[in-house]
């Protein structure tokens, strides 16, 4: 029987562990599922919308590949699973309590400290494999690191994305890692069994919502296209937004979404 995590690629540096996780997904078949790529550090980290992913030394940075027995309209529960269980794994660990922005932004304080990227793949054998890419700041302090690729222009004015690290947030305590690694794989074990009970899974997300009842404006690669309430997730993950005209519409997660104060 293989469980998650029953064979980790452990690295101190590389490009990034997606890469290297969906290369192998591509090379190899079967023997791969529930590996995990993980490395100290990473000089090209991918983020979600082809942003930069910054991972120092300190961070839990991995990629882990699951080979899941489902539909593919459920492919789209799985950024959820994770932001879950890095949430369940925070509040276990620490006094803190965790918050997710839609779609998978893990948020201590109303600054990110973890995210999610997901790629699915069809390997040679049309298998389909999720990679579930996981940045987690945690024994380092933000000063740390540049923060250029947390830009973003407003009215003609850049903006940086407020972040943080567990080790800020937990008045410079450190964290250990690998216990922490431990207690997370265990907690997507336990929410990729519960997958056809999506149900469930957006039940629990909800009560870590940081984004329901907020007013939000979406985004594409190309700029701002929408301004709305956000008022519920759909059972598949997809966030129904009430737009200013009044008309309902769901978006999903190939798009962002930011505050509007
Ligand atoms: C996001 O944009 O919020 C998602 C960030 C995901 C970063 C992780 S770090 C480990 C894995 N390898 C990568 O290159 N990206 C993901």
């Amino acid at each position: 029987m293989t469980y998650i995590g029953n064979k980790i690629f452990l690295f101190d540096a590389v490009k990034s562990t997606q890469e290297i996780a969906l290369s192998l997904v591509r090379r190899e078949n079967n023997r791969t599922k529930n590996v995990i790529i993980l490395s100290r550090t990473q000089s090209n980290g991918k983020g979600r919308m082809e942003r930069k992913w910054h991972s120092p030394y300190g961070g839990l940075w991995f990629s882990l590949i699951l080979k899941p027995n489902i539909e593919s309209s459920m492919i789209t529960i799985f950024p959820l699973i994770a932001g879950i269980s890095i949430c369940e794994t925070i509040s276990e660990m620490t006094e803190i309590t965790p918050k997710l922005k839609w779609p998978n932004d893990v948020l201590i304080s109303d600054k990110k400290v973890a995210g999610i990227v997901i790629d699915a793949e069809l390997d040679k054998h049309n298998t389909s494999y999720i990679i579930m890419g996981i940045g987690i700041n945690i024994n380092f302090n933000i000063n740390k690191i540049t923060i250029e690729n947390f830009e973003y222009k407003k009215d003609d004015k850049i903006q940086t994305y407020p972040i943080t690290t567990l080790k800020d947030e937990n008045n410079n305590n450190e964290i250990e890692i690998n216990k922490f690694l431990g207690i997370l794989l265990k907690k997507i074990d336990k929410w990729q069994k519960e997958i056809k009970n999506n149900k469930k899974v957006i039940k629990k997300y909800l009560e870590y919502s940081h984004t329901i009842g907020r007013r939000i404006q979406i985004f594409d690669n190309k700029g701002a296209i929408n301004n709305g309430m956000a008022c519920n997730i759909d059972n598949y993950g997809a966030l129904v937004v009430k737009l200013e005209n009044g008309k309902f519409q769901k978006i999903d997660s190939d798009v962002s979404i930011r505050y509007i104060e």
